[in-house]
């Protein structure tokens, strides 16, 4: 496969990278530090066009490719996984959900505003006792004729107060399992709808997590997604695209790590000479070139499966497995090359190893890619 960029596409990447360097490293520790949401860089971003990139121009998106965006979050990922993550949730879970499968109704109330950033989207799935397990959806959405009564718990929702409109799956007939549920829309403020404290969180402490509560929240018919009971295969079409976004999301975490490994290896001297010049950095720094190097041409080609209508279920979990544990392995070694100086806030490889933890659990653990690639090759 042939993996060079064309001249938009290398125009876009250099584009987040200006981004990045101007906008995001400028006080990304104390956003850390305070768990600050970035909101001037994420209306930033807006302005750009990042926020609803695969979405049709004709409800205001950007209508570049799956290939466009795994490079603009490549290069946001190497420096704030905080604000990379708000971009991945709104394009991939939320934009491309509704552009696919929402109404022209939908699309015009909902997705133009979510495409252009000026507001943010967020998807509930998991729950307290269905995270992995997402078919035990205990959230019930009672059909009351011309509306819902939504009642339940959502937990770790990322954009969970910075969103306004929360695409949430819920079940509607338990005696169907997962074929009962639906994915509704529904809208902060709503009448019933609660936001918890936001979660302490060890990465990604720039980005806000909450729990929602759900009370009796009446959500009229018309904000349901797709036909009655679509709810699962709708998330588990969304995902199967969002994994692909995690997947450059651990990429860059890591392509930031050992970018920074070499910068700081050239310049710090240890017995006489730069430590780059030391086997044992050298020989750290050839490992983390190559799983890197390895990890993006599987997240590439993931995006190109999606861009040419391939099947990217296999591909997309096989990027995100991969890319997320090179995201960690990464990170540690940087932190390791940069000795004490690595373990303290201001060389940035502490806040990119605790990030990269979170690409092993978010939009699935590792274990369900192994789930998802195992089923697949098995059923072959
Ligand atoms: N596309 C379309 N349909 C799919 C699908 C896909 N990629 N994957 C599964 N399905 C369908 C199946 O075909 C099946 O439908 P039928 O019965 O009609 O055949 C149905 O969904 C149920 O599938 P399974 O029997 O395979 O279900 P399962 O209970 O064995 O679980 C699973 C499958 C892959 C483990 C799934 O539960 C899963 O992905 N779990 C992880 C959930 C997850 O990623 N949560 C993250 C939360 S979101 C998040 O983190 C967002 C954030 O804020 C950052």
């Amino acid at each position: 496969m042939d993996f060079t960029l064309t001249e938009e596409h290398r125009m876009i990447q250099q584009a987040a990278r200006d981004f990045a360097q101007t906008e995001l490293l400028p006080g990304v520790i104390e956003r850390d530090e305070k768990q600050e949401f970035p909101a001037s860089q994420i209306r930033k971003m807006g302005e750009l066009g990042f926020l609803g990139m695969m979405v049709d121009p004709a409800y205001g998106g950007s209508g570049m490719d799956t290939l466009s965006y795994v490079l603009v979050m490549e290069e946001l990922s190497k420096v704030d996984a905080s604000a990379s993550v708000v971009v991945s949730v709104n394009n991939s879970l939320v934009c491309w959900g509704l552009d696919v499968f929402g109404t022209p109704e939908q699309k015009d109330k909902y997705l133009r505003k979510l495409a252009t950033g000026e507001i943010l989207g967020a998807f509930c799935l998991s729950e307290p006792e269905a995270g992995s397990d997402a078919t035990s959806q205990k959230t019930t959405a009672i059909d009351m004729g011309d509306h819902y009564v939504l009642n339940g718990t959502k937990n770790w929702i990322t954009n969970g107060s910075s969103a306004d409109v929360y695409l949430v799956m819920a079940q509607t007939y338990p005696e169907k399992g997962h074929k009962g549920i639906n994915a509704l829309i529904v809208e902060k403020g709503m009448e019933g709808f609660e936001i918890g404290p936001k979660e302490q969180k060890m990465g990604i402490r720039g980005s806000d997590t909450h729990s929602l509560m759900f009370n009796d929240v009446k959500v009229p018919k018309q904000n349901r997604i797709g036909e009655d009971g679509f709810g699962f295969k709708f998330a588990m079409k969304t995902l199967a695209g969002g994994r692909i976004g995690i997947a450059a999301q651990a990429l860059g975490i890591a392509a930031g790590a050992y970018e920074m490994s070499l910068k700081y290896s050239k310049e710090r001297k240890a017995f006489g000479t730069e430590i780059a010049n030391h086997q044992a950095i050298a020989f750290k720094l050839a490992d983390m070139h190559t799983q890197v190097q390895a990890a993006r041409y599987m997240v590439y080609k993931s995006a190109v499966d999606k861009d040419q209508g391939n099947d990217y279920d296999l591909s997309g979990a096989m990027a995100k497995l991969y890319a997320s544990q090179v995201a960690m392995d990464t990170a540690v070694e940087a932190v390791q090359i940069h000795g004490g100086n690595g373990y303290v806030k201001e060389y940035h490889v502490e806040r990119l190893m605790r990030d990269a933890k979170i690409t092993q659990i978010y939009e699935g653990t590792s274990e369900i890619q192994k789930i998802v690639i195992s089923r697949s090759i098995l059923q072959d």
